[in-house]
């Protein structure tokens, strides 16, 4: 059965986690989907795990589209997210199109970073059948705006920023929140605060769902690994068994646990 926004909905009433994944390929979308990985993101992450940027600012839309592509072949019955990059919403009308390109690779809801700011695009990408996700915390394409990659939501004044924004991103129609880098207690009080389910990614166990990028939980990725991500891979004897395992940990609660997690 095809994961849709409403099955993720009822797995967060029912307290069941979601586990995702990113993908950028038709093969490794068909192994986690058959190891029955309940989304797939391409994310622009593409830009430093499979381009070899320092960020994912080069990111076009043609980029995600073309992986999106890929990913869609691959896919079986995972939700398939693709992410808008950087610089992909300047105007309403080319937010539209934008979406257009991605939804027509065969995305089933496009990601965006920002909060309540982005309302008025939520509603409208929403009322023309595009379903949104959006990106709260570390916002990787505001790396420069942040100054580094940094924990964000550190303080309570932040916190309770981020709850407002959240919640006001859910009544603009967002059906999905990915929430990256911040204290486990501000991810658990988002989960909380919202009826659409939110995944975490170094935002604590107490969060609806996980998501990881792929070559970290393989272990391939370059330089230093967040402090989030885990190597699946090291402790499994393939990348099936090790992709299995996340999957189990994450739906038992067991990843990410505290060493993986901000305080
Ligand atoms: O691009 C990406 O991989 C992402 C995830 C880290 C959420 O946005
Ligand atoms: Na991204």
């Amino acid at each position: 059965m095809p994961i849709t926004t409403t099955k993720l909905m009822d797995m967060k009433r029912n307290q069941q986690k979601i586990a995702s994944l990113t993908a950028y390929d038709a093969s490794f979308a068909a192994l986690f989907d058959k190891a029955g990985i309940d989304m797939l993101l391409v994310g622009d992450s593409l830009g430093m795990v499979l381009q070899g940027h320092d960020s994912t600012i080069p990111v076009t839309i043609e980029n995600i589209a073309y992986h999106t592509q890929a990913v869609a072949r691959g896919n079986g019955n995972a939700l398939l997210v693709a992410d808008m990059p950087f610089m992909s919403t300047p105007t309403l009308e080319q937010t539209l199109q934008n979406a257009a390109t991605l939804m027509r690779a065969g995305a089933q809801m496009v990601k965006i970073e920002g909060g309540a700011w982005l309302c008025e695009t939520i509603q409208a990408l929403v009322r023309r059948a595009v379903p949104v996700c959006v990106h709260m915390g570390l916002t990787p394409q505001s790396v420069n705006v942040f100054g580094g990659y940094k924990v964000q939501g550190r303080s309570e004044a932040d916190m309770a920023e981020m709850l407002n924004q959240a919640k006001a991103v859910e009544q603009a129609g967002a059906q999905l929140l990915v929430a990256e880098c911040i204290p486990a207690q501000l991810g658990k009080a988002l989960s909380q605060a919202l009826t659409i389910p939110v995944i975490g990614i170094g935002a604590g166990v107490d969060t609806d769902g996980q998501i990881l990028v792929m070559h970290d939980l393989l272990g391939i990725t370059q330089g230093q690994l967040p402090k989030f991500a885990k190597n699946f891979l090291a402790q499994s004897n393939s990348i099936p068994e090790a992709v299995t395992r996340y999957i189990t940990d994450v739906r038992r609660g067991l990843f990410p646990s505290e060493q993986h997690t901000f305080s």
